[in-house]
């Protein structure tokens, strides 16, 4: 089946979408719920039904696009991604599988094809940890993962509770009413770019992800005494940054020395106050990115920065809050939907490879509910989280085609 993606109009998209961002080109900063994040669904919602999709939005957000198929009891097929963009981002985290989800469907519909199963594109709420120190709220609540009662207690930075944030944003019910049963889908496939340099590096096309590393979040809060810069003398300060500075350190050493490359360790959050270069820093609050492909090695890892946070705050005594954001195990994909996308790219002789996710994604937490797995297109040097962000339109028209193809099967696969 000859299956042609309008990849001018794609690009077109992406970059349309890429200019509604908090801070100018070439950086993309959407943060959830932001005004440029509520105009971003818009575009997305206005794209999903020139398509001819059904819409649905839950109490959380996240948004639902059916194409029906012809067999409505049977589950249907997902696929689908994240808008929200971290501050200084690029245009294709995420982006590329929701608007590479919407012309895969437009694909197929162009070719005439029709589904058994539903096929629904899913964009998911909060897939980034920005507003509420918790990435993936949108599907961890779908996966049965977060309860919503502590969904409605998240807070943004300013003491604002999610339940305000989703009210504000006009999301109608219960956050009790977005889990999804097991076996919704059938299976969902998620469309990303690598986030890492292996498949730019090796000149292969397709990464098939096998599994998703394991991710986990900490706060730590530190409270010294603050003071005057120059009127108080260097013995017995406490000083929350410096205190937070070792911890940092630590985390580093910590990462280095599990004897598993895999682990990543990153403080991306260091805040402190007051602020002032005259004044010593009374406060500071860290958050932590810990992650590995083995659960055993991560909370090893966990545990030690734990331990070395206390001894280094004993030792300045500074009182030390910490608190577990989140601590995930990782995502097994389906074999059988990872066959499936292989004899696709051989069919379509494109060039493709297993792989582990190091990043995390939605796909961790739709995993609790049906079979998942991933494509993967390479971005240059590896480069994401950041406004040079880049891949081809080549490599996005065929990440859209595996996954026309694939979406194209799964929908007329029986049950099993
Ligand atoms: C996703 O954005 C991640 O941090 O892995
Ligand atoms: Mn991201
Ligand atoms: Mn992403």
């Amino acid at each position: 089946m000859m299956r042609r993606i309008h990849i001018a109009q794609l690009e077109r998209e992406i970059g349309q979408l890429a200019l509604i961002s908090e801070n100018p080109p070439p950086v993309v900063t959407r943060v959830l719920f932001s005004e440029a994040d509520r105009r971003a669904r818009q575009l997305v919602k206005e794209l999903c039904r020139d398509t001819g999709l059904i819409l649905r939005e839950d109490a959380v957000g996240n948004i639902f696009a059916r194409w029906e198929g012809t067999e409505k009891h049977l589950a249907a097929v997902a696929t689908g991604s994240h808008i929200d963009a971290i501050p200084n981002a690029g245009k294709y985290d995420g982006v590329v599988g929701v608007l590479g989800g919407i012309e895969a469907i437009r694909a197929l519909k162009r070719s005439q094809f029709q589904p058994k199963r539903s096929i629904e594109l899913v964009v998911f709420t909060a897939e980034e940890p920005t507003r509420f120190g918790l990435g993936c709220v949108g599907s961890r609540l779908l996966g049965g993962v977060l309860s919503p009662q502590k969904a409605a207690k998240l807070r943004s930075p300013d003491g604002k509770q999610l339940s305000e944030w989703v009210k504000q944003a006009g999301c109608r019910g219960r956050l009790d009413s977005v889990r999804l049963r097991k076996h919704f889908y059938s299976a969902f496939i998620e469309l990303h770019i690598e986030q890492g340099p292996i498949l730019e590096k090796e000149g292969i096309s397709i990464g098939i992800v096998e599994k998703i590393a394991a991710p986990s979040a900490l706060r730590i809060e530190l409270t010294g005494v603050g003071g005057h810069a120059g009127g108080t003398l260097m013995r017995g300060r406490r000083d929350a940054l410096l205190a937070g500075a070792e911890i940092a350190l630590a985390v580093e050493k910590t990462a280095l020395t599990t004897g598993s490359p895999d682990t990543v360790g990153t403080t991306g959050v260091f805040r402190i106050e007051p602020g002032a270069v005259n004044s010593i820093p009374c406060q500071a609050r860290l958050e932590i990115d810990l992650r590995d492909t083995k659960v055993g090695t991560r909370n090893a890892a966990l545990a030690k920065i734990e331990k070395m946070a206390r001894k280094i705050c004993a030792r300045r005594n500074i009182k030390l809050g910490f608190e577990r954001l989140n601590v995930d195990p990782p995502a097994i994909c389906d074999p059988s939907l990872v066959r499936t996308i292989s004899q696709v790219c051989r069919e379509l002789n494109i060039s493709c490879k297993k792989m582990i996710s190091r990043a995390y994604h939605d796909s961790l937490f739709m995993a609790r509910i049906c079979p998942v797995t991933m494509i993967f297109i390479p971005c240059r040097g590896g480069i994401s989280h950041r406004p040079d962000e880049y891949s081809s339109p080549k490599q996005i028209a065929t990440g859209t085609r595996v996954l026309a193809e694939t979406l194209a099967i799964a929908s007329l696969r029986q049950p099993r």
